[in-house]
């Protein structure tokens, strides 16, 4: 069997440190490992608009904000193949099949569907198209034969009912389906990123973002007013560092030869927490610390998407030609699926035969 990883994301903004930390690196890091026999990145704009079906423009407009993204973070499209999901009508046929072996009541359960429905204030009047994405994922994932899904921790729920929906149709219509699972980061601290004012998830809706594409100015003006310790207010205060934005990001970013660089007053992280803890260590000074790693993670990052921004024409021919491609896959997957189905009628003789033998020598 191949090994095979289809991921993606809706186009509703641009990405941000979040999205970067918790699933591009990931498939960035995998993409490179060339363990893989095929990639493909999914832009999902059917499944944004299944919650912003009032505002098309904004999905429309993103579709090539999260495509030039995905290329200046080393997506590359030589080796993964990125492409438009509304343009893969297969993926809506296979949809329509799936539907039949999902209850209402189980997407109801689904805990990223439910928690997305609060948010949206859904619950009073749930669109069908909205709480319908679940099935439709299945179908992004299996149109690939997908084996690999890397995605944030809030995906697995959708993971999962993936899983059941291939282990039911192989169930009912014979081994057709491949069985996909879950890639998540190994890393604790990666999975989810808080928000730069201490809340629980980086989020556009929640105005707690650094984006990707943000300039040098902007990225300083967010870090020296990130969330901290409320109660360390003089610099000989002692400090916490757990919950304090600062040192989580630290966690995840700062390595010892950023200490050499930018702090070489401390040898590792452990020392600065340390330091803080006991009291004594401004907030300035971690701020401005962070600041330069930041700076220097997201530079590239962002000069990248320069020079994509000058090529635009580039960037729509690497979508155009990952769709093509992605959609000769989905179809051989339709066909296996709606020959398992019987509902193959023109595609080979058999039905043409089958109805023959039965009425021909009556
Ligand atoms: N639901 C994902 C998100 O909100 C996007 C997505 C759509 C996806 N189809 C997918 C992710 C298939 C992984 C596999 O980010």
């Amino acid at each position: 069997m191949e090994n095979i990883i289809l991921t993606g994301d809706r186009p509703t903004g641009r990405l941000h440190l979040g999205h970067y930390v918790g699933s591009i690196k990931n498939r960035v890091d995998l993409q490179n490992s060339n363990k893989f026999d095929k990639i493909y990145i999914m832009i999902a704009d059917a499944q944004a608009l299944t919650d912003n079906f009032t505002n098309p423009s904004k999905v429309r407009e993103n579709v090539i904000e999260v495509a030039l993204d995905y290329l200046s973070c080393g997506i590359d499209p030589n080796k993964t193949t990125i492409f438009i999901q509304s343009e893969v009508s297969e993926l809506t046929e296979l949809t329509f099949y799936y539907m039949n072996l999902v209850t209402l009541s189980r997407l109801q359960r689904n805990p990223t569907v439910k928690n997305e429905l609060i948010l949206r204030n859904f619950e009073k009047s749930i669109p069908v198209g909205f709480l319908n994405y679940p099935i439709s994922q299945a179908a992004d994932i299996t149109a690939f034969d997908a084996t690999c899904i890397p995605v944030g921790i809030d995906q697995l729920p959708m993971i999962e009912q993936t899983r059941e929906i291939v282990h039911s149709f192989n169930n009912i219509y014979g081994k057709t389906l491949v069985m996909p699972e879950a890639h998540i980061s190994n890393k604790e601290n990666e999975r989810r990123l808080p928000g730069t004012d201490g809340k629980n998830k980086m989020s556009k809706s929640l105005g707690n973002c650094i984006y990707l594409s943000d300039d040098e100015k902007t990225i300083k003006q967010k870090v020296m007013s990130m969330y901290t310790d409320p109660n360390h207010i003089r610099v000989e205060d002692p400090g916490k560092v757990e919950g304090n934005i600062v040192f989580v990001y630290l966690d995840v970013f700062a390595t010892d030869d950023d200490f050499k660089k930018y702090l070489p007053e401390y040898k590792n992280l452990n020392e600065l927490k340390e330091h803080y803890q006991r009291g004594g260590l401004g907030d300035v000074t971690i701020k401005k610390f962070l600041n330069n790693i930041l700076q220097e993670r997201l530079k590239p990052i962002r000069e990248k998407r320069e020079e994509l921004e000058k090529n635009i024409e580039y960037v729509y021919k690497v979508l155009e030609e990952g769709t093509k491609e992605a959609r000769k896959h989905a179809k051989k997957t339709l066909d296996k699926v709606k020959t398992a189905m019987k509902i193959n009628y023109f595609e080979s003789e058999e039905f043409l035969k089958e109805i023959i033998d039965k009425y021909q020598d009556k």
